[in-house]
Formats: C-alpha cells, structure tokens, sequence
C-alpha cells in the first residue's frame, strides 16, 4: 500500500483544520491514512494525492471526507457522575430558582445521540418526580452520517452496556427493545430530542438561550485557539445561570474564556457582575 507523502499529509492537514477547526498531529499519520482509505477505495482513487486533488474538484465530496476523518465514538452514561450532578445538582436548582418554562439543553458534539439520549433519559426521570417540568434537547455535530444514526436512535452492545449495567431501572423504564437487542429511547423521551447539523467553528443559531451545554470529547481535537473560538460561541447562546459539562480529559482552566470552575468538568458563566458580587 502506498503511504502518504510530506506535502500531501500537509495538504490534508491544513484542508481539515480549515473546514472543521481540527488540529490533527501529523504522527497520527496511520490512522489518518486508515480512514482516507475507506474513502479512497470506493471512489476508486489509490493515491493520497489525487484524493487531495479529487476533494478540490468535487466539493460534494467534502461532507464524506468529514465524516471519515472525525471520530465518533460515544455511549450512554458516559462519566456517571456528571449525570448525578445533573440529577441532583442541575435540575433541582433549576426548579429552585424558578426558572420557568421550558429546561432546555445542547448536546454540542452529539455524535451517533446517546449522550442527547442520556440527558433525555434523566430529564423524563426527573420529569415524573415534577410534574410540570419541561424539557428539550438539541444535538449537533458535524458528520451528517453520524447524525443520520442519531435519527435512527437503535443502540445495542458497548453503546448501551454501561447504562444498562449502572442504572437498570431507567434502562428498564425508559429504554424501548425496537429490534431484537437493540433499544431505542421510549417515544415521548425521542420527541422531545432534535438533531441538526452544525460545525463548532460557527455559532449556532438559536431561538432561546440554553440552560445546560453539554460538549464532551471533543474539545480534545482542537488547539487553544479554537477552543477558545469555540467556547465563546457557547457563551453566547447559554442563560446566564447556565452550566457548560466537558469531558473527562479535557479542562478550560488554561483558556481565556466566559466560564469559570465550579466543580471537576462543570463550569458556569461568571459576568463580571458575579465577580463583583463575590468580591462584595
Ligand atoms: C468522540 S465524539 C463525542 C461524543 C459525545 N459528546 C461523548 O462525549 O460521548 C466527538 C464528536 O465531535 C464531532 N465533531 C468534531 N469536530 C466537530 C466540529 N468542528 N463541529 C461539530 N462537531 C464536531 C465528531 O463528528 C464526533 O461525533
């Protein structure tokens, strides 16, 4: 098989860090050219090059090459307790503060949806304890083919596992068998979650602020600027009350961004009318 030469690698490097913020170091060379390949074969091209050159020519071709080269790998319940927080923390000071209407939340790299599927799980759950409780979920990403799974909404095997495992009653209560092992949310929960296609690198458009963000493992694929950019985008479509949950590997304390610290992954808005207020 022929390997990816300097100036080519560059060349796809620099085209994935303009069209999706990525930064990809160029040592994850293999699999890099892993993924390129599953894309080269069916289109029939054997050389990077002319990959690269294919993708300048047909620009049709561009959303396929996002959804190969970004990673997708998600689950349900993923880090068990930023869903407690949420559950115990979130939600009941939400309800406390008389927040009204509707408790509406952004799952901003959304992925295949079992982490909009998740949060959804928990918000019905909290739901029947408070009756007139409301909720809405949106999920985003930028692999349109990963969001057509999200729409289709069927999970089994590891996606499922650790849920199943960890919290068998909502599992059991919430989580309908569609086809023999493989579960989907249960209807009233899948109505109230909608999917859109959105690039992190833009702000995205919006009809009412957020009251919780969740953007997990995916802040790991950027350089500090871009994060930066990216969660300036957050900050503005979040509730000043809002909470914004990132991944386990990941931090904000070395960015300059709207949000500070409250607790490991959970950070919060802080105006400077908060700073002034904490330092009365
Ligand atoms: C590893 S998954 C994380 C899924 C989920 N948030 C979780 O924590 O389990 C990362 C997702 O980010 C998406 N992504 C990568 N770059 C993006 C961008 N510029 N805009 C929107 N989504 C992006 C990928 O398509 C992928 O589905």
């Amino acid at each position: 098989l022929e390997e990816i030469d300097d100036e080519t690698l560059k060349g796809f490097l620099q085209l994935i860090h303009r069209k999706a913020g990525i930064t990809i170091a160029p040592s994850r060379k293999a699999m890099l050219q892993g993924r390129l390949r599953s894309r080269m074969r069916p289109l029939g091209l054997s050389g990077f090059h002319d990959y690269l050159r294919y993708l300048d020519e047909h620009p049709e071709e561009m959303q396929a090459f996002l959804d190969v080269i970004t990673t997708n790998e998600t689950y349900f319940y993923r880090t068990p307790r930023i869903w407690e927080h949420i559950e115990k923390k979130v939600l009941p000071d939400w309800v406390a503060r008389k927040e009204g209407s509707i408790f509406t939340a952004w799952s901003a790299a959304a992925s295949s949806g079992e982490e909009a599927s998740t949060l959804a799980v928990i918000l019905q759950s909290f739901k029947e304890k408070n009756p007139t409780f409301q909720y809405r979920v949106i999920g985003t990403d930028l692999s349109t083919q990963i969001l057509a799974q999200a729409e289709k909404g069927l999970y089994s095997g590891r996606s499922i596992e650790s849920f199943r495992k960890a919290q068998p009653e909502l599992f059991r209560k919430y989580m309908v068998e569609k086809e023999p092992g493989s579960f989907g949310v249960a209807p009233e929960i899948r109505a109230r979650i909608e999917y859109r296609h959105h690039n992190l690198m833009q702000k995205l458009k919006v009809t009412a602020p957020f009251d919780l963000v969740l953007i997990r493992n995916v802040l790991i694929y950027f350089d500090a600027k871009e994060q930066q950019t990216i969660l300036n985008h957050v900050s503005q479509v979040i509730k000043p009350s809002g909470v914004v949950i990132i991944g386990e590997s990941e931090s904000l304390n070395h960015l300059q961004t709207r949000f500070v610290y409250q607790q490991p992954l959970v950070y919060a808005l802080g105006s400077s009318d908060n700073a002034k207020q904490e330092a009365a």
